[in-house]
């Protein structure tokens, strides 16, 4: 899988050395924090062919299984305080819609904050994680995780995902080897890379316009709190704005709560 992605990154994709490719492990997140914690630069990759422990926001599980999916790990070393990283899923999750719709022509949407959408099912996620100094508070290293369903058909998933889980095979109706979007992917977060802490307004533009949750009767998922509202738009820092029940607007962060369509998951 290495060399076949090595020979679709951009020519001046600066980071080659820097992929790491396994045929299983864990969780590229994990390994990727792990590589991190030993001192690995800005741009080291990890990808595998299948993970054991995939793992996606509130503790939920990404499954992995071999060969028919991406996923992928980047780790970022920005210079900076976290308050001014609290975009990073938001400009990940536009990167990525940016490369699916390179190598596949697929469009897809964002449902708030970090899943992409089609035709109501999820057929990425992303999965952000900080970690900061002791010292100073500010950013040590944050990984960016994508996973992406490439090759399954429906009947593919397991039964509780079957309604709700798709492909980009499934949307492009045919196949899409995990190579080409992890090639993909990595050219776009390169790109991102470049513009995250200069360009924020302009990548928060670019995931306001993906994003299918405003506009959008929803349920805000705490624990075991659920609250409704409708959900008015995105600021810049990420947080989704939503008018609640009785009228007041509330400022949802991500870190906290979750989000699903009033009737169902998108
Ligand atoms: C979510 O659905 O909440 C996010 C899913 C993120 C999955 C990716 S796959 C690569 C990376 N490694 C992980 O364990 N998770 C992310």
């Amino acid at each position: 899988m290495k060399e076949q992605i090595l020979s679709q990154l951009a020519p001046d994709y600066p980071w080659g050395e820097l992929l790491h490719s396994y045929s299983k492990v864990d969780s590229t997140n994990t390994l990727a924090k792990s590589l991190a914690a030993e001192g690995a630069p800005h741009g080291t990759a990890v990808i595998a062919s299948r993970q054991t422990g995939g793992r996606g926001r509130m503790g939920r599980q990404f499954y992995s299984p071999e060969d028919v999916g991406v996923y992928l790990s980047l780790l970022l070393r920005p210079q900076c305080a976290p308050t001014q990283l609290m975009h990073l899923t938001c400009a990940v999750a536009v990167a990525a819609c940016q490369a699916i719709e390179d190598c596949t022509g697929v469009e897809l949407g964002i449902k708030w904050i970090n899943d992409l959408i089609w035709n109501g099912r999820k057929i990425a996620g992303i999965l952000t994680e900080l970690s900061l100094e002791p010292g100073t508070g500010k950013v040590a290293y944050a990984v960016v995780g994508i996973g992406v369903n490439c090759r399954q058909q429906e009947t593919d998933f397991p039964p509780e995902l079957q309604t709700v889980a798709g492909s980009l095979a499934m949307a492009a109706g045919k196949d899409v080897p995990p190579s080409a979007v992890a090639a993909a992917v990595l050219n776009r977060l390169w790109q991102m890379d470049g513009l995250l802490l200069r360009e924020k307004p302009l990548l928060m533009d670019r995931y306001r316009s993906r994003c299918i949750t405003v506009g959008q009767p929803v349920s805000i998922h705490r624990g075991d709190d659920i609250a409704f509202g409708d959900a008015l738009g995105v600021d810049d820092d990420g947080a989704l704005l939503v008018r609640a029940a009785e009228g007041s607007i509330v400022s949802v962060n991500s870190g906290e709560a979750s989000i699903r369509g009033k009737d169902g998951y998108v």
